[in-house]
């Protein structure tokens, strides 16, 4: 495990993740690569790690690494409420673009230019932007010889929006992820979501199925957990303990190495924690759940404290699902597409699943 310096603060490990997404960008495009994985484990920190480090020299003054060409989009908390919205956040006119002064790295690689007149007829519907978009890319490639890797985070957003009334964007937009991989092997293509009910549907959409390779990035396993901790001298026998009350999520234990001087023990923050996590649970119970479906959840929970998790077989009963459905929208559940197992979505929450009755 190796600890680096990202912005100021710690990035640790990952170095599987990154060999992996660095020789998945050697290669030639052939399918969509979806990065999916529980609520907060770090899928957004790692892109945005290798985007800066790996895929640039410099990234401040955008000075590509091996003539990549990348663009990241990372649509958390942008208000895209139509496809114009869309249009006007990340195409730009690239006679205008080029000449602005000040525009920061990050904001930089978030759009792609087309000529203002090109633009112009796709704002007037005269030309498909997919279609603009890969002439763009073609036009790159030949002259450039440029490595082009569009990533976008948060694709989820983009769900009910619709192009003219009634053409999906979603569906559009995936089509044009097809064709620049799959079909034209002119991109590499990156899909990140942390909705994994999102992932699901699109895992069983037969059509990309065939055309994306799906990667999990979990949290930290136990070793790098062990070293991690030993990295921050906690001591060893209080390691296995903190395992079992946090698991490897980075998030979870850079909160307790802030936190834990506040409190009389170790035992004492994991505790609270638990207690906390628990009455987030059963907040959402009062608030949003009929009796049927707390029981349903109960069991389900029930069966993960007791076996480490729950498979949605495929005959399941509606009611079921729709828990399951509720509970990984609300982070409490994490739901692999990929496997069908059912977790806490960190292991926080597994432990209030031992408390609940
Ligand atoms: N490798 C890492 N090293 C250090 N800190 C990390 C690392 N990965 C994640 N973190 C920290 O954990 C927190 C959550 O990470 P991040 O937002 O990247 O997760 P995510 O999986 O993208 O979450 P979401 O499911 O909400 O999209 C951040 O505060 C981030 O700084
Ligand atoms: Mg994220």
């Amino acid at each position: 495990m190796l600890i680096k310096s990202f912005r100021n603060d710690e990035f640790v490990d990952r170095e599987k993740e990154i060999k992996f997404l660095l020789d998945w960008f050697n290669k030639i495009p052939k399918e969509i690569l979806w990065l999916y994985g529980p609520k907060s484990c770090g899928k957004t920190t790692l892109i945005e790690y290798i985007v800066e480090n790996e895929l640039f020299e410099d990234f401040e003054n955008l000075k590509p690494k091996d003539n990549y060409w990348v663009r990241y989009i990372n649509l958390r908390g942008k208000l895209i409420s139509s496809y114009e919205t869309f249009l006007e956040s990340f195409i730009k006119p690239e006679e205008e673009y080029i000449t602005q002064k000040g525009i920061s790295a990050g904001v930089s690689i978030a759009v792609i230019t087309l000529k203002a007149e090109v633009l112009k007829q796709v704002k007037e519907r005269k030309k498909d932007l997919f279609d603009a978009l890969i002439d763009e890319l073609n036009k790159k490639l030949k002259k450039e010889n440029k490595k082009p890797i569009l990533i976008i985070d948060e694709i989820q957003t983009l769900e009910d929006i619709y192009i003219n009334g009634e053409r999906e964007f979603l569906k559009e937009f995936l089509n044009f992820c097809v064709r620049l991989t799959k079909e034209l092997h002119l991109s590499h293509v990156v899909i990140l979501s942390s909705n994994t009910i999102f992932i699901n549907r699109i895992y069983n959409e037969a059509k990309l199925k065939e055309t994306s390779t799906f990667y999990k990035i979990d949290h930290l396993d136990k070793e790098t957990t062990f070293k991690y901790l030993d990295y921050h001298n906690i001591p060893k026998e209080k390691q296995s303990l903190i395992w079992d009350y946090l698991g490897g999520s980075i998030y979870r234990l850079q909160k307790f190495l802030r936190d834990r001087d506040k409190f009389a023990s170790i035992e004492d923050y994991l505790n609270k924690q638990v207690e906390l996590a628990l009455s987030e649970i059963k907040h959402i119970f009062i608030m949003e759940m009929e009796n049927e479906e707390i029981d349903i959840f109960k069991q389900i929970a029930k069966t993960i404290a007791e076996n480490g998790f729950y498979l949605l077989k495929d005959k399941e009963d509606k009611k079921f699902v729709k828990v399951v459905s509720f509970m990984s929208q609300k982070e409490i559940l994490f739901f692999d597409p990929l496997s069908d197992k059912i977790k806490g979505n960190n292991r926080l929450y597994e432990k209030a699943f031992e408390r609940l009755n």
